[in-house]
């Protein structure tokens, strides 16, 4: 049976190439293996403070992004998580079912707080992992494409799902998160040791900078003193990064990248290889996201999406309110 993919974007900042990597550039290949879900997060976008009219571009920019990359909108579901009631209200149930200690020892979160004060931090980062467990259990989804830093909030997903399973019988599909072979987690380009984050100027490469940027950024990302392209993450990790950025763009493995490059001792020539590939991938996209921006393609893939995921999730909310003794409508 074909498979049921899901997965989002929250719209807290520019997209970057980690999130194409991570999750974008996949979009064509899992919409030829199964059914497919790609949603716009913009409930969790809330969880940091954010300006309105700021997560209101970002979320439109995600759904150009998301079409740009070759969603087809008339084969896979595009919708804006506030925008499908269901979430909000699973989220009301199951929050019951995952317990403070689990939540506490969630990455993300103990990343996102740690020098905050308790004082100002608000609960939905706390309960974040609850509402990504709700988008994905809406949707009986078997997969779910992510980069390696979401890995353990699908980790979470299934421990709940299997709980609640336990409790009151079969009712949630449980699911595994998916990872790149090459390209689980794109590095900074300023500070490799670090994830490229979307609050990263100077380390990031977003998909709306221009090409003289990108080109410029990749030029002077940090390297090493020595002259040798090989992949070595804990000793070389700025080379191990653009190795790996050029192999997912590439389409190819990270050893026939280091192959490639096996005779080239100057890393200016090694970067001028990498930002060229990037180059010419980023263009294409930014040529099609515009051309959607434009012509507000978004706006009749969101409509679309919106009444399909509703159809979809409310099933499954109906089946969950049965099952803990709410009464019927
Ligand atoms: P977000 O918006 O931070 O990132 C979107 C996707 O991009 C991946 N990603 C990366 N991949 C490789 N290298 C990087 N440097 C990199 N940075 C980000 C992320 O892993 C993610 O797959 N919580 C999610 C949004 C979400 C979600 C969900 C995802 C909400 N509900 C349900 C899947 C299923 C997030 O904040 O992603």
């Amino acid at each position: 049976m074909a498979k049921n993919y899901l997965t989002g974007i929250k719209p807290t900042g520019k997209l970057h190439l980690g999130n194409y990597i991570g999750v974008l550039k996949n979009i064509k290949k899992i919409q030829e293996e199964g059914n497919c879900i790609f949603f716009i997060a913009d409930l969790h976008a809330l969880t940091l403070p954010i300006e309105p009219e700021t997560l209101k571009q970002n979320s439109i920019d995600i759904a150009c992004f998301y079409l740009a990359a070759g969603l087809d909108y008339n084969k896979s579901i595009l919708f804006l998580q506030s925008q499908v009631s269901e979430h909000a209200e699973l989220n009301a149930i199951l929050q019951n079912y995952l317990y403070m200690g689990e939540l506490s020892r969630m990455t993300q979160f103990k990343d996102k707080t740690a020098k905050t004060n308790n004082n100002s931090i608000g609960v939905g980062i706390f309960t974040y992992p609850i509402l990504m467990a709700c988008d994905i259990l809406l949707y009986n989804c078997n997969v779910v494409p992510v980069g390696e830093d979401q890995v353990q909030h699908v980790e979470l997903t299934r421990t709940l799902a299997t709980r609640f399973n336990n409790r009151y019988g079969e009712t949630f599909v449980i699911p595994t998160a998916q990872v790149n072979k090459v390209g689980k987690r794109i590095m900074s380009l300023s500070d490799p040791t670090k994830k490229m984050s979307k609050s990263d100027p100077k380390g990031d490469i977003f998909l709306k900078d221009d090409l003289k940027t990108i080109r410029k950024k990749i030029m002077s990302a940090v390297t090493d003193l020595g002259d040798e392209v090989i992949y070595d993450p804990i000793n070389k990790p700025g080379i191990s990064n653009l190795l790996t950025i050029y192999a997912s763009l590439k389409d190819i493995s990270v050893e026939e990248a280091c192959n490639h490059f096996k005779d080239c001792h100057r890393y200016g020539d090694f970067k001028k290889e990498v930002a060229d590939v990037v180059c010419e991938e980023i263009g294409k996209l930014q040529e099609r996201y515009n051309f959607i921006l434009e012509n507000k393609e978004y706006l009749k893939a969101l409509e679309i999406g919106k009444n399909k995921a509703k159809l979809l999730a409310n099933k499954t909310l109906k089946r969950v309110k049965k099952k803990v003794g709410f009464i019927d409508e």
